[in-house]
């Protein structure tokens, strides 16, 4: 798709992170940007600073596990703009647990932000982008949409519905014109391991990568395949990219397709090149949990 002054792109999780980058890229390319979250000051603020950039820009406070918050940010986007081209379902929040740990309660936070939303958001753009014969839907899952990381479980399980979820859609946008994309990430740096529920998940897995190290020396292990930290807009730069040349998935993080296709193909083997680092992550949180969790 060409991105044009015409071009309407709803992003949802703009208020920070890979969300944010993602709203200034595409304004910067000149579309009118949406952006949707739950913190309306936030939003506000990135929203007037396109529009001080030039940019045309409307924030939409929004919840999206709630089906008529996610329904009003689709007819409101509607209202003022007339059309929708793209829309990113980007939205999403991590905790930390292991799987006897997870309640009821945390299973139906993970699923109804990193998966039930997704229904939410997408089902009402779909009508328009059929009628305009052009749209784009793209869904942020991640590397753990593929694959295992621990003490995430419902995290990683939502994850991978994500990935369902843009497999079963393209199913039904044959012939339509509109797209459908899922997108998986490995480790950006963003709030997102800051903020998980329970503890902050990213202080866990560098400390888990550390002490993979010494495990990987005393076993003669190599080193868990772990790619580098990208930025928010690296991730935003390749976004446009997909838009621009659209394909079913798209791996950010170089070497991340050949693991995922490893995974798909052998899972033990995958694990086995993994072992250090979940023998890290294990021995780590097992002195957390001794300790109290860090806040
Ligand atoms: N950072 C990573 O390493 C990484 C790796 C792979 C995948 N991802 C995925 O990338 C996406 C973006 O995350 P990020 O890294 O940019 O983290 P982030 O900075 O924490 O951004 C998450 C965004 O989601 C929004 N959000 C959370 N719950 C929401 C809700 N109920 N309704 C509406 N918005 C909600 C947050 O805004 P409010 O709090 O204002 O609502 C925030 O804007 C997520 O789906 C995440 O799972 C991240």
């Amino acid at each position: 798709m060409e991105l044009t002054q015409e071009t309407v792109v709803v992003i949802t999780g703009a208020s920070s992170g890979i969300g944010a980058a993602t709203a200034r890229r595409f304004a910067r390319e000149g579309a009118r940007v949406v952006l949707a979250a739950r913190r309306a000051e936030r939003l506000a603020e990135i929203a007037q600073e396109l529009r001080q950039s030039g940019a045309t820009a409307l924030a939409i406070p929004t919840d999206v596990t709630d089906p008529e918050q996610a329904h009003r940010l689709i007819e409101q986007t509607l209202e003022h703009f007339g059309r929708l081209d793209v829309l990113i379902n980007n939205a999403g929040r991590g905790y930390v647990g292991a799987v006897e740990e997870t309640t009821p309660e945390m299973l139906l936070r993970m699923f109804a932000v990193n998966a039930f939303a997704l229904w939410y958001v997408t089902a009402p753009a779909l009508p328009v982008m059929k009628a305009q014969r052009r749209g784009h839907i793209i869904v942020i899952s991640s590397v753990v949409g593929r694959w295992g990381y621990p003490y995430s479980s419902a995290y990683v399980a939502a994850k991978h519905a994500a990935v369902g979820f843009v497999a079963a859609l393209r199913t039904e946008l044959v012939g339509t014109g509109v797209e459908a994309s899922v997108v998986c990430p490995a480790a950006v740096d963003t709030d997102w391991g800051k903020v998980t529920d329970g503890g902050p998940l990213g202080d866990l897995y560098i400390a888990g990568i550390r002490r993979s190290k010494a495990i990987a020396a005393e076993r003669g292990l190599p080193l868990a395949p772990l790619s580098r930290i990208l930025s928010p807009d690296d991730i935003a730069e390749q976004l446009v990219q997909l838009v621009r040349s659209p394909r079913s998935d798209l791996f950010t993080h170089p070497g991340t397709a050949e693991l995922a296709e490893l995974a798909a193909r052998d899972r033990e083997t995958f694990e086995q090149r993994m072992l250090p680092f979940y023998l890290g992550v294990q021995q780590v949180y097992a002195e957390w949990r001794r300790n109290a969790m860090p806040e």
